[in-house]
């Protein structure tokens, strides 16, 4: 049993601990996402190496099961955009749905056009996510943002397109705000 009060206690209550994979990516593995590379390159040349989240797991594998994983995406900005996850799209045709735990941020879904959408993720939220979108969060928040996905066990991981095509669209900040803008290193086909 984990500690009372410790953090795997928190992953036990929701059901995720002991956990079968735990992923962490730094800057240095985002380093090609984040629209300002004059900033990147600075902080990683100082020797500086900020987490950027964490994604907890219990993989399954039989066809019809469900995955869960709980991702943690701290708060901060690299220059001015916010922290955020790498973003897939599934291999299959396979859905998803949120439950925002703590925090606030977004979630930007994006179709093989170049389309994107967003859905605000927070506390007792529930956000869905249709198949043939791919998928990325976003913490906009001072705070950690927490979630759980819940996904079909055979969906599989396409991080590939979104390695060679980016996301159309990125969230930066404006006058203190979450904004929205185009992403000036897009590489996909404009809708
Ligand atoms: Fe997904």
């Amino acid at each position: 049993m984990p500690a009372k009060g410790s953090f795997s206690a928190k992953l036990s209550k929701i059901g995720l601990f002991p956990h079968d994979v735990k992923v962490e990516r730094r800057l240095s593995d985002l380093r090609k996402y984040f629209y300002d590379k004059r900033a990147v390159e600075s902080i990683l040349s100082r020797g500086e190496d900020p987490l950027i989240y964490v994604v907890y797991e219990i993989g399954r594998e039989r066809e019809g099961e469900l995955n869960v994983g709980c991702t943690i995406i701290y708060p901060g900005k690299i220059g001015d955009e916010y922290y955020f996850t790498k973003g897939h799209f599934h291999v299959k045709e396979a859905g998803e749905v949120y439950l925002g735990i703590s925090g606030e941020g977004l979630i930007l879904m994006q179709d093989r056009y170049g389309g994107v959408f967003t859905e605000e993720i927070r506390p007792e939220t529930i956000v869905y996510v249709p198949p043939g979108l791919a998928h990325r969060s976003v913490n906009t928040g001072k705070n950690e943002l927490i979630f759980l996905a819940i996904y079909p066990s055979d969906a599989g991981h396409d991080y590939e397109t979104v390695d060679r095509i980016g996301f159309a669209k990125i969230v930066v900040e404006r006058d203190g705000k979450p904004t929205l803008i185009d992403n000036p290193n897009y590489r996909g086909e404009i809708k």
